[in-house]
């Protein structure tokens, strides 16, 4: 079996594919509030992105997440779901989606052969909720989860992002929801990716430690060994089937056991999602003279200009001038 190694040593057996930029939210940490999303001639067809994750996992890929923007949002998705589920050598497809189509997709996903479902929610609070998405409605979204609860998915992940003095008093709040509804959940220390006029990151910054210090008051965490393959470490709270993550960019590097790569919705993998390093494999797939052995050989050979870390500074304008919606985080 091949196998996609980097010059540090690391495996990248995890493909994260953005399969659009558009989005029904405008989530602030995420994306300007005039968004221009890519014109249709620039995106990969379904077909396109079927190719290439079959191809990845002849190169050993074993997980595969889709995300967008809103995946759901793309005509089409649950199709491609269903055909990239039956992949034969796949260990697992997980989705991350902000809940907002779950109530009539979650059905569908579980058919094709979604494992997990991560799903967005940094809020309870419904005027917090609509501040912090700006088109979001939150109970629309708390709807998607126990529509995605009833279909007895193998495990459930509930998303916050933390900003301080937005909702960062609320980290107890919705770990008690998490808890109550059985779902794990990771708090997340934003990534500046693009500009977002009149949102300061260096402001808006709360560490890791400091929520885990502020549940401490509230919940007993137990450090876990579990591991999702993806950077969040894990605590369980004794009693409860809930999970605490932390993803901390910033506060715990954890490039070094980094082992993914993004495929943008332009047919873009990238190396990194804190570097530019990239190939164009959209090119490749749209070349005369196509193979899918100079497919396979390309993104065996992006395996030399794989980063070795991040390099994200909250302090300083972003180098990194793509938004989230992008790469889908
Ligand atoms: P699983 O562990 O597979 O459940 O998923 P995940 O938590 O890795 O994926 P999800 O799509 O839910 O992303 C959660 C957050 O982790 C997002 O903000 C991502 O941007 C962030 N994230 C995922 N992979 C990386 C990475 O390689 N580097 C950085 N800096 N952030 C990442
Ligand atoms: N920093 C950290 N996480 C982000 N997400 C979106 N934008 C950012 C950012 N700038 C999160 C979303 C979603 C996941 C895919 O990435 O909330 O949960
Ligand atoms: Fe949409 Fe997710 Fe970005 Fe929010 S974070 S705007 S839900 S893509």
């Amino acid at each position: 079996m091949m196998k996609l190694t980097d010059r540090f040593g690391r495996t990248v057996d995890y493909l994260r594919i953005s399969i659009t930029d558009r989005c029904d939210f405008r989530c602030v940490y995420c994306m300007a509030e005039d968004m221009t999303f890519l014109p249709r001639n620039q995106i990969l067809s379904l077909e396109e992105i079927y190719i290439l994750a079959k191809t990845f996992v002849e190169l050993g890929v074993k997980k595969i997440r889709i995300t967008g923007g809103e995946p759901l949002v793309r005509k089409g998705a649950l199709e491609l779901f269903q055909k990239i589920g039956a992949l034969n050598g796949l260990h697992e497809l997980v989705l991350t989606t902000n809940g907002s189509q779950l109530v009539t997709a979650a059905p569908i996903l579980k058919v094709a052969n979604v494992k997990r479902l991560n799903i967005s929610l940094d809020t309870l609070d419904a005027a917090k909720f609509k501040e912090l998405t700006r088109t979001g409605d939150l109970q629309t979204v708390l709807n998607g989860i126990q529509a995605a609860k009833k279909e007895g998915f193998e495990r459930i992940k509930l998303n916050a992002v933390i900003l301080k003095n937005r909702n960062h008093a609320e980290v107890g709040d919705l770990v008690q929801f998490a808890i109550e509804n059985e779902l794990d959940i990771s708090f997340i220390e934003e990534m500046p990716l693009g500009i977002v006029e009149k949102h300061n990151r260096a402001e808006a910054y709360y560490s890791s430690d400091e929520i885990r210090a502020d549940l401490e008051t509230r919940f007993v965490l137990q450090r876990s060994k579990d591991k999702t393959g993806g950077p969040s470490d894990y605590f369980n709270i004794p009693n409860t089937r809930t999970r605490v993550g932390f993803i901390s960019p910033h506060s715990h590097n954890f490039c070094s056991t980094c082992n993914r790569v993004r495929l943008t919705v332009e047919g873009r993998l990238l190396l990194c999602l804190g570097n530019e390093h990239s190939v164009d494999l959209k090119k490749i797939l749209r070349s005369p003279n196509f193979t899918s052995e100079n497919l396979k050989q390309a993104i065996i050979d992006s395996m030399e200009i794989k980063p070795e870390k991040h390099e994200f500074n909250v302090k300083e304008q972003p180098i990194i001038l793509r938004y989230m919606n992008m790469t889908g985080g």
